[in-house]
């Protein structure tokens, strides 16, 4: 049986590693980040994938600093943007296709229902103009042959992430003040990992897809589901720090975030034939997986 041969850019992050601990049989996947491959470098780009020829790009490289971004315009840009085209421009030129992440962060959060894959995009701030951006390269240099998936609020037993935070302040804190004014959807970087894996398969796939887990929630919500599964699992104590509810204005961040940036993932469910997965019961499985590893 062939397999397909598949590069994962960004393969550190959160992302990354969590494609590596899900590869599925059928797949040679070769995992770079920037130390061995800079997404910024359009010759070096160009220069590694002719070289490995691989039939699918996994682009789970990005500037994901939102709050940063604001102050750090270029580089945001340079990683989410240029670095999108790189990639597209020696994708096309090797005939491979390109899967690459985006975020709910493209939209300003007023619709006040599920956003569809093909809503306007309206980004807040420097990170969601950026990987807006890089999703119009991509759209230009390979509409064909590439898929955007937007997904929202990643988390997991690696990297650094909203869980491993509030997990860490809840144990060192007696109060906490979280967020609960806006309102997502936490997803578990495995769900993500599988869809993509799912699309690598899948070449007569192409366009934009969400993916989330399913239901919604504000921060608060998160946070507090957090603690709860935490002394279930025995990570934290019943002393753990209590959740006070704040408003946006009360918090306030460098980047301006959207209210409401739910994702609809009707099409993403019904064309991949995924049974979706409630962000509470993913929680649940992360927070085992992360004590475990622990
Ligand atoms: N995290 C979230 O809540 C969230 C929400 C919505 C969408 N997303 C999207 O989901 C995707 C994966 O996010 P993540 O949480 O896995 O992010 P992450 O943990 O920050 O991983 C991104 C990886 O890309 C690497 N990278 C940065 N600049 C690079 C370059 N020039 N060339 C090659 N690699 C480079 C980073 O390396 P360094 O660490 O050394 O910089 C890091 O290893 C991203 O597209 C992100 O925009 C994330």
């Amino acid at each position: 049986m062939s397999t397909t041969k598949v590069l994962v850019t960004g393969g550190q992050g959160q992302l990354g590693v969590t494609l590596r601990q899900t590869v599925p049989e059928g797949l040679e996947a070769v995992y770079v980040d920037v130390d061995a491959l800079d997404i910024t470098r359009l010759e070096a780009v160009e220069e590694f994938v002719g070289r490995l020829k691989p039939e699918v790009i996994i682009n789970a490289a990005a500037y994901t600093a939102v709050d940063k971004a604001e102050s750090d315009e270029a580089a945001a840009y340079r990683v989410n943007c240029t670095g999108i085209a790189n990639l597209a421009i020696a994708a096309a030129a090797n005939k491979a296709r390109l899967l690459h992440v985006s975020t709910d962060f493209v939209f300003d959060g007023t619709a006040g229902r599920p956003y569809l894959p093909d809503a306007p995009v309206s980004p807040l701030g420097v990170y969601g103009r950026s990987k807006a951006a890089g999703e119009q390269e991509l759209r230009k240099y390979l509409p064909d042959h590439s898929v955007i998936v937007r997904t929202a609020w990643l988390y997991s037993a690696v990297g650094g992430n909203f869980m491993k935070t509030m997990l860490k302040l809840m144990a060192e804190r007696e109060q906490l003040r979280v967020v609960c004014d806006q309102v997502g959807t936490p997803t578990g970087a495995n769900t993500l990992a599988q869809t993509l894996w799912i699309l690598a398969f899948r070449p007569e796939l192409t366009g934009i897809y969400h993916c989330t887990d399913a239901g919604v929630a504000s921060w608060y919500d998160f946070a507090q589901a957090i603690r709860e599964e935490g002394e279930t699992a025995g990570i934290l104590s019943p002393s753990a720090a209590l959740l006070e509810p704040v408003n946006t204005s009360e918090y306030p961040t460098p980047a301006r975030r959207p209210y409401y940036s739910v994702l609809d993932k009707t099409s993403l469910w019904r064309d991949l034939g995924i049974t979706p997965i409630h962000w509470r019961r993913n929680l649940r499985n992360i927070i085992a997986e992360y004590r475990s590893s622990m």
